[in-house]
Protein backbone atom coordinates (compact mmCIF):
# COMPACT_ATOMS: atom_id res chain seq x y z
CA UNK A 1 0.00 0.00 0.00
CA UNK A 2 1.10 3.45 -1.02
CA UNK A 3 -0.04 6.83 -0.80
CA UNK A 4 1.43 9.73 -2.81
CA UNK A 5 -0.71 12.67 -1.13
CA UNK A 6 1.59 15.17 -0.33
CA UNK A 7 2.77 15.99 3.65
CA UNK A 8 1.61 19.70 4.57
CA UNK A 9 4.19 21.16 6.55
CA UNK A 10 4.11 24.78 7.56
CA UNK A 11 6.61 27.67 9.65
CA UNK A 12 6.21 31.20 10.40
CA UNK A 13 9.01 31.68 7.74
CA UNK A 14 11.74 30.14 6.34
CA UNK A 15 12.64 28.05 8.98
CA UNK A 16 10.30 25.01 8.32
CA UNK A 17 13.12 24.35 5.37
CA UNK A 18 15.44 22.41 8.18
CA UNK A 19 12.36 20.10 8.46
CA UNK A 20 11.80 20.24 4.58
CA UNK A 21 15.27 19.33 3.75
CA UNK A 22 15.36 16.44 6.18
CA UNK A 23 12.42 15.38 4.74
CA UNK A 24 13.42 14.94 1.34
CA UNK A 25 16.91 13.54 2.81
CA UNK A 26 14.75 10.53 4.47
CA UNK A 27 12.34 9.75 2.04
CA UNK A 28 13.26 11.27 -1.50
CA UNK A 29 10.00 9.92 -2.87
CA UNK A 30 7.81 12.17 -0.93
CA UNK A 31 6.18 15.44 -2.20
CA UNK A 32 5.61 18.67 0.60
CA UNK A 33 3.55 21.19 0.11
CA UNK A 34 5.39 24.50 2.33
CA UNK A 35 3.73 27.40 3.81
CA UNK A 36 5.80 29.95 5.18
CA UNK A 37 3.46 32.69 6.88
CA UNK A 38 6.42 35.33 5.85
CA UNK A 39 4.09 38.06 6.47
CA UNK A 40 3.73 37.67 9.71
CA UNK A 41 7.19 36.20 10.78
CA UNK A 42 8.18 35.83 13.23
CA UNK A 43 5.51 34.73 15.30
CA UNK A 44 7.82 33.75 18.67
CA UNK A 45 7.30 37.15 20.34
CA UNK A 46 3.48 37.22 20.18
CA UNK A 47 1.17 36.07 22.71
CA UNK A 48 -0.33 32.35 23.52
CA UNK A 49 -3.75 33.62 21.80
CA UNK A 50 -2.05 34.98 18.37
CA UNK A 51 0.21 32.22 17.96
CA UNK A 52 -2.76 29.32 18.61
CA UNK A 53 -4.88 31.93 16.01
CA UNK A 54 -1.87 32.12 13.31
CA UNK A 55 -1.08 28.19 13.75
CA UNK A 56 -4.89 26.98 13.49
CA UNK A 57 -5.11 29.49 10.53
CA UNK A 58 -1.80 27.92 8.85
CA UNK A 59 -2.58 24.03 9.85
CA UNK A 60 -6.56 24.76 7.63
CA UNK A 61 -4.72 26.24 4.81
CA UNK A 62 -2.77 22.97 4.16
CA UNK A 63 -5.80 20.86 5.09
CA UNK A 64 -7.89 21.99 1.85
CA UNK A 65 -5.09 20.52 0.14
CA UNK A 66 -5.43 17.15 0.56
CA UNK A 67 -2.26 16.55 2.45
CA UNK A 68 -1.71 12.72 4.24
CA UNK A 69 0.54 14.37 6.97
CA UNK A 70 0.95 17.50 9.32
CA UNK A 71 3.91 18.94 10.70
CA UNK A 72 3.68 21.76 12.22
CA UNK A 73 7.09 22.73 11.71
CA UNK A 74 7.40 25.52 13.93
CA UNK A 75 8.34 24.69 17.92
CA UNK A 76 6.34 28.13 19.01
CA UNK A 77 3.47 26.67 17.48
CA UNK A 78 4.14 23.44 18.77
CA UNK A 79 4.74 24.58 21.92
CA UNK A 80 1.81 26.85 22.17
CA UNK A 81 -0.78 24.99 20.25
CA UNK A 82 0.17 21.56 19.12
CA UNK A 83 -2.59 20.16 21.06
CA UNK A 84 -5.60 22.37 20.17
CA UNK A 85 -4.46 22.02 16.71
CA UNK A 86 -4.55 18.26 16.57
CA UNK A 87 -7.53 18.09 18.62
CA UNK A 88 -9.43 19.94 15.53
CA UNK A 89 -7.68 18.08 12.94
CA UNK A 90 -8.33 13.96 13.27
CA UNK A 91 -8.76 12.93 9.87
CA UNK A 92 -4.24 12.51 9.24
CA UNK A 93 -1.50 12.51 11.89
CA UNK A 94 -0.25 15.49 13.10
CA UNK A 95 3.17 16.23 14.55
CA UNK A 96 5.00 19.20 16.05
CA UNK A 97 8.48 19.19 16.65
CA UNK A 98 9.23 19.31 20.17
CA UNK A 99 8.82 15.62 21.61
CA UNK A 100 11.29 14.38 18.76
CA UNK A 101 13.93 16.97 19.97
CA UNK A 102 13.05 16.16 24.04
CA UNK A 103 13.24 12.39 23.30
CA UNK A 104 16.61 12.76 21.10
CA UNK A 105 18.03 14.85 23.50
CA UNK A 106 17.38 12.48 27.14
CA UNK A 107 18.80 9.66 25.17
CA UNK A 108 21.98 12.03 24.34
CA UNK A 109 22.65 13.63 27.68
CA UNK A 110 24.91 11.58 29.76
CA UNK A 111 25.40 14.44 32.61
CA UNK A 112 21.21 15.00 32.47
CA UNK A 113 21.97 18.68 32.05
CA UNK A 114 20.19 19.58 28.80
CA UNK A 115 20.34 23.62 27.77
CA UNK A 116 17.56 24.60 25.20
CA UNK A 117 16.98 27.79 22.98
CA UNK A 118 14.32 28.73 21.07
CA UNK A 119 11.87 31.79 20.66
CA UNK A 120 10.55 33.86 23.84
CA UNK A 121 7.40 31.68 23.45
CA UNK A 122 8.81 28.70 23.48
CA UNK A 123 10.76 28.94 26.57
CA UNK A 124 7.96 30.57 28.55
CA UNK A 125 5.28 27.34 27.81
CA UNK A 126 8.16 24.89 29.73
CA UNK A 127 7.65 22.47 27.09
CA UNK A 128 10.94 21.18 26.34
CA UNK A 129 11.14 20.87 30.23
CA UNK A 130 8.48 19.66 30.72
CA UNK A 131 8.51 16.71 27.72
CA UNK A 132 11.79 15.79 28.91
CA UNK A 133 11.18 15.64 32.62
CA UNK A 134 8.14 13.09 31.47
CA UNK A 135 10.57 10.76 30.41
CA UNK A 136 13.34 11.21 32.93
CA UNK A 137 12.41 13.43 36.29
CA UNK A 138 16.00 14.34 36.98
CA UNK A 139 17.34 16.17 34.24
CA UNK A 140 17.90 19.26 34.33
CA UNK A 141 16.70 21.66 31.44
CA UNK A 142 18.59 25.42 31.32
CA UNK A 143 16.51 27.63 28.72
CA UNK A 144 17.62 30.59 27.20
CA UNK A 145 14.80 32.86 24.38
CA UNK A 146 16.83 33.95 21.33
CA UNK A 147 15.07 36.68 19.98
CA UNK A 148 17.24 37.90 17.29
CA UNK A 149 18.39 35.04 15.61
CA UNK A 150 15.03 34.32 13.67
CA UNK A 151 15.21 38.00 11.96
CA UNK A 152 19.01 37.43 11.90
CA UNK A 153 17.71 34.40 9.50
CA UNK A 154 15.00 35.85 8.15
CA UNK A 155 17.52 38.67 6.72
CA UNK A 156 19.97 36.13 5.26
CA UNK A 157 22.69 36.91 8.12
CA UNK A 158 23.38 34.04 9.23
CA UNK A 159 27.27 33.92 8.20
CA UNK A 160 27.87 37.11 9.57
CA UNK A 161 30.11 38.54 12.82
CA UNK A 162 26.29 40.47 14.06
CA UNK A 163 24.80 36.59 14.34
CA UNK A 164 28.67 35.70 16.12
CA UNK A 165 28.33 38.11 18.62
CA UNK A 166 24.57 38.08 19.30
CA UNK A 167 25.93 33.82 19.75
CA UNK A 168 28.44 35.06 22.01
CA UNK A 169 26.07 36.64 24.16
CA UNK A 170 23.51 34.21 24.16
CA UNK A 171 25.08 31.19 24.91
CA UNK A 172 28.19 31.61 26.74
CA UNK A 173 25.88 31.40 29.89
CA UNK A 174 25.31 27.52 28.48
CA UNK A 175 29.19 26.62 28.77
CA UNK A 176 29.31 28.26 32.21
CA UNK A 177 26.22 25.72 33.34
CA UNK A 178 28.04 22.29 31.91
CA UNK A 179 25.33 21.44 29.79
CA UNK A 180 26.35 18.56 27.74
CA UNK A 181 23.32 19.12 24.98
CA UNK A 182 22.16 21.83 23.76
CA UNK A 183 18.65 21.48 21.91
CA UNK A 184 17.75 24.27 18.72
CA UNK A 185 14.43 24.52 19.57
CA UNK A 186 13.78 26.75 16.71
CA UNK A 187 13.50 25.22 13.39
CA UNK A 188 15.66 28.24 12.06
CA UNK A 189 18.72 27.72 13.93
CA UNK A 190 19.73 24.59 12.33
CA UNK A 191 20.55 27.69 9.60
CA UNK A 192 22.88 28.65 12.69
CA UNK A 193 24.35 25.28 13.45
CA UNK A 194 28.53 26.60 12.54
CA UNK A 195 28.16 29.70 14.02
CA UNK A 196 26.56 28.22 17.20
CA UNK A 197 28.89 24.78 17.17
CA UNK A 198 31.90 27.43 17.29
CA UNK A 199 30.36 29.50 19.91
CA UNK A 200 29.69 26.42 22.23
CA UNK A 201 32.38 24.22 21.32
CA UNK A 202 32.30 20.31 20.17
CA UNK A 203 32.07 19.41 24.01
CA UNK A 204 28.48 20.27 23.60
CA UNK A 205 25.68 17.87 21.63
CA UNK A 206 23.69 20.38 19.31
CA UNK A 207 20.26 18.92 18.93
CA UNK A 208 18.26 19.66 15.91
CA UNK A 209 14.74 19.14 16.44
CA UNK A 210 14.12 19.87 12.44
CA UNK A 211 15.76 16.23 12.02
CA UNK A 212 14.16 14.52 14.76
CA UNK A 213 10.72 15.94 13.33
CA UNK A 214 11.45 14.29 9.98
CA UNK A 215 12.30 11.32 11.73
CA UNK A 216 9.46 10.56 13.39
CA UNK A 217 7.65 11.68 10.36
CA UNK A 218 9.06 9.00 8.80
CA UNK A 219 8.43 6.60 11.46
CA UNK A 220 4.47 7.17 11.11
CA UNK A 221 4.20 7.32 7.43
CA UNK A 222 6.16 3.40 7.47
CA UNK A 223 3.70 2.01 10.44
CA UNK A 224 0.86 3.35 8.20
CA UNK A 225 2.16 2.18 5.32
CA UNK A 226 1.49 5.34 3.54
CA UNK A 227 4.89 6.55 2.06
CA UNK A 228 4.70 6.96 -1.57
CA UNK A 229 6.12 4.97 -4.52
CA UNK A 230 5.75 7.49 -6.69
CA UNK A 231 9.26 8.15 -8.59
CA UNK A 232 8.53 11.89 -8.96
CA UNK A 233 8.34 12.83 -5.82
CA UNK A 234 10.77 15.23 -4.00
CA UNK A 235 11.86 18.87 -4.25
CA UNK A 236 10.94 19.65 -7.77
CA UNK A 237 7.75 18.48 -7.51
CA UNK A 238 6.67 20.37 -4.21
CA UNK A 239 5.61 23.35 -3.74
CA UNK A 240 6.48 26.33 -1.69
CA UNK A 241 3.84 29.01 -0.88
CA UNK A 242 4.57 32.02 1.59
CA UNK A 243 2.23 34.54 2.56
CA UNK A 244 4.68 37.96 1.48
CA UNK A 245 7.71 37.05 -1.02
CA UNK A 246 11.04 39.00 -0.17
CA UNK A 247 14.07 38.61 -2.70
CA UNK A 248 15.85 37.09 0.61
CA UNK A 249 13.33 34.03 1.05
CA UNK A 250 13.75 33.13 -2.43
CA UNK A 251 17.24 33.03 -2.70
CA UNK A 252 17.99 31.81 1.10
CA UNK A 253 15.22 29.13 0.44
CA UNK A 254 17.39 28.03 -3.08
CA UNK A 255 20.67 28.21 -1.46
CA UNK A 256 19.51 25.99 1.31
CA UNK A 257 17.23 23.38 -0.68
CA UNK A 258 18.69 23.53 -3.95
CA UNK A 259 17.58 25.28 -7.13
CA UNK A 260 15.83 22.57 -8.28
CA UNK A 261 13.02 24.31 -6.19
CA UNK A 262 10.31 25.20 -7.75
CA UNK A 263 8.88 28.88 -8.09
CA UNK A 264 7.80 30.30 -4.54
CA UNK A 265 4.23 30.78 -5.23
CA UNK A 266 2.64 33.96 -3.18
CA UNK A 267 -0.51 34.07 -1.66
CA UNK A 268 -2.92 37.03 -0.23
CA UNK A 269 -3.02 36.48 3.43
CA UNK A 270 -6.64 37.10 3.48
CA UNK A 271 -6.47 33.51 1.68
CA UNK A 272 -5.28 32.38 5.10
CA UNK A 273 -6.96 34.74 7.50
CA UNK A 274 -10.44 33.54 6.78
N1 LIG B 1 10.86 28.52 13.24
C1 LIG B 1 10.03 29.05 14.29
C2 LIG B 1 10.18 28.19 15.53
O1 LIG B 1 10.62 27.06 15.42
C3 LIG B 1 10.33 30.49 14.40
C4 LIG B 1 9.47 31.23 15.27
C5 LIG B 1 9.21 32.67 15.00
O2 LIG B 1 8.56 32.95 14.00
O3 LIG B 1 9.55 33.45 15.86
O4 LIG B 1 9.84 28.57 16.64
Amino acid sequence: MSDSRPIGVFDSGLGGLTVAKELFRLMPGEKIIYLGDTARCPYGGRSDDTITKFGMQDARFLMEMDIKMLIVACNTVSSVALDHIASEIKEIPVIGVVLPGARAAVLRTAERKVGLIGTSATVRTGSYARAMQNIDPGIKVYAKACPLFVPLVEEGMADHDITRLAAQYYLYEMIDLGVDCLILGCTHYPMLMETIQGTVGTRIQLIDSALWAAKEAQDILTALHSLSDVKTGGLGSSRFIVTDLTHSFEAQASSFLGNQIPAIEKIPLENLAK
